[in-house]
């Protein structure tokens, strides 16, 4: 009786609530007091898929996670290899919507969807905030989970005591943080890199660069940066990784950025002109460091590479950032097309290695607010990561799957189980009866507002993996936010990663996995025993 009258109140309020706004629009009405009485939700179960409507899907489920987890025996197998794969700005919302999304793309409603590190065995919570800052950058994150050390804003491979742009400070031998790099290639591991943005970028040079900012990537950025106080002595990134430790000793480097190698004078493989002032050829360079070396700047010279006759790798495949997977050219290869390249000529060391690859583009879709292009560059990790896990065995080798930071992406409302992840929720409306979409940003370029500050009807504007998602915050370009992103392991010691982490000891359990660098003394007991 009391929910009957309930009902009615609603009903009333309902309608009076419409009636101000446009007695005749009948749909709105009928709209807007189904919305009240459900709260926008899906009420009919026609898109759920058959088998779930059986309560023992759910039971039999269950029942084979419980009995995966009791067989389970703990990998204590020395982690010869150590595969680290970073998922720039891949926070667990980007996680959940490529994984619907790829569901989708099979025709499934997609929720039901699985990543292939979904499926890896222990996940932990990493804590990403920066000695002094709350929400942190893809630099002093890489400094975290490459050094072991939090450091602060910006800074590359060097401890918080460095400031910010303190050329000096940072050229310091005494606040040089060795990486995993350092402590595999001291172990006699091969040692390197893939990114899709440049070899230059923030996420794998936090483990070879020692430096106050960032963006010192060529001589011309850290003069531009310096200003009148440039002098010689402050070595650019570019230069750090051709010429000092630990980056000249790594064996496969692969990403874009060739312009930061190459002097103005020279135009690159790309048409563009390269973009040093102090006139020197990186490439060259290194190219005299490895003899046995082969630089490839092309899909086509990617899978022509001889593994067995070739003794270093440097594939350059833009003169800046690599294009988003959906716009790539026909020269670029895929992530997963290096990946595998990567591990096949890593493999060739008996002794095993330590490789970094990292989805970077994932976080400039992020930046700005086009889900249906960091979606798309999530499920082009996933493929990665699953092709490594295939040509790698959980008896020797250590997977680790992460992101740096996470971006303010919500997945909100109530739309219908298999809604389109990249388009507007069908049954939810806000106050004004105008739909919303499922994904939004806190911080990005569009708000979509009319002139009254009201919220625009978007429906059917999705469609197009480049459209600007909505934002309530105006900014140039979305921002970073600051809750903990995922850790997911597979592979000896795997059962380390758990609980709630700080993220600079991520490579401390690495290091202690595969007996190396710092964890080698720690581990020195677990070797006598096995
Ligand atoms: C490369 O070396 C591996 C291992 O020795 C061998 O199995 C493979 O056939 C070689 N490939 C080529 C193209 O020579
Ligand atoms: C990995 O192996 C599984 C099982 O054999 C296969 O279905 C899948 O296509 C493989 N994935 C990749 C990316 O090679
Ligand atoms: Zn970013």
């Amino acid at each position: 009786m009391l929910r009957f009258g309930i009902q009615i109140l609603l009903l009333t309020l309902a309608i009076a609530a419409s009636a101000e706004r446009d007695p005749h629009d009948f749909s709105f009405e009928r709209l807007n007091r189904r919305n009240m009485l459900t709260n926008g939700m899906a009420t009919d179960n026609s898109a759920v898929p058959t088998e779930e409507l059986d309560p023992y899907y759910w039971r039999k489920m269950a029942s084979v996670e419980i009995q995966k987890r009791l067989v389970e025996q703990p990998n204590t197998n020395r982690a010869k290899n150590v595969i680290f794969f970073l998922g720039d700005g891949m926070s667990l919302t980007t996680i959940t919507a490529a994984r619907i999304l790829k569901g989708q793309r099979d025709g499934k409603p997609g929720e039901e969807s699985q990543l292939a590190f979904e499926k890896f065995p222990y996940t932990a919570l990493s804590r990403t905030y920066c000695t002094n800052a709350q929400v942190a950058d893809s630099a002093c994150t890489s400094t975290a989970y490459l050094t072991g050390v939090k450091t602060n804003i910006l800074s590359l491979g060097v401890g918080p005591k460095v400031n910010y742009n303190d050329c000096e400070a940072s050229m310091d031998p005494a606040n040089d943080l060795t990486s995993l790099y350092d402590w595999a290639q001291a172990a006699g591991k091969s040692t390197g890199f893939i990114t899709t943005t440049s070899l230059t970028h923030a996420s794998p040079s936090g483990g070879y660069a020692h430096v106050a900012n960032r963006f010192w990537e060529s001589d011309t950025d850290v003069r531009t940066y310096l200003g009148d106080n440039y002098t010689t002595n402050c070595v650019d990134i570019a230069t750090q990784l051709i010429t000092e430790e630990p980056g000249r000793n790594l064996d496969l480097i692969m990403g874009g950025g060739m312009g930061k190698f190459l002097p103005k004078t020279m135009i690159d493989k790309f048409g563009n002109p390269g973009e040093r002032s102090d006139g020197k050829n990186l490439l060259s360079e290194w190219q005299r460091r490895h003899p046995g070396g082969v630089l490839v700047s092309n899909r086509k010279q990617l899978q022509a590479l001889n593994i067995n006759q070739t003794t270093s790798v440097i594939g350059l495949f833009q003169s800046k950032l690599m294009n988003y997977h959906l716009h790539a050219t026909e020269g670029e290869p895929t992530l997963s097309e290096m990946t595998e390249t990567a591990i096949k000529f890593l493999s060739k060391n008996e002794n095993g290695y330590f490789v970094f690859i990292e989805g970077g583009l994932i976080d400039y879709g992020n930046h700005k607010n086009t889900p249906g292009i960091t979606l798309d560059e999530t499920i082009e990790f996933e493929k990665a990561v699953e092709l490594t896990r295939n040509l790698t065995s959980t008896e020797d080798t250590l997977i680790v799957v992460t992101a740096d930071h996470a971006h303010p992406l919500s997945i909100s409302g109530y739309p219908v189980r298999g809604n389109n992840i990249l388009d507007i929720n069908k049954i939810s409306y806000d106050r004004n009866g105008v739909h919303y979409a499922t994904l939004n940003y806190a911080a990005g370029p569009k708000q979509y507002l009319d002139e009254s500050g009201k919220r625009l009807e978007l429906e059917g504007q999705f469609g197009d993996a480049d459209f600007v998602f909505p934002s309530y915050i105006s900014t140039d370009d979305g921002v970073h936010s600051g809750e903990d992103v995922v850790v997911y392991a597979s592979g000896p010691w795997q059962h380390l990663f758990g609980g709630v982490l700080q993220q600079n000891t991520l490579p401390h359990l690495m290091a202690y996995a595969a007996c190396i660098g710092e964890g080698a003394k720690s581990c020195a007991d677990m070797a006598v025993h096995s």
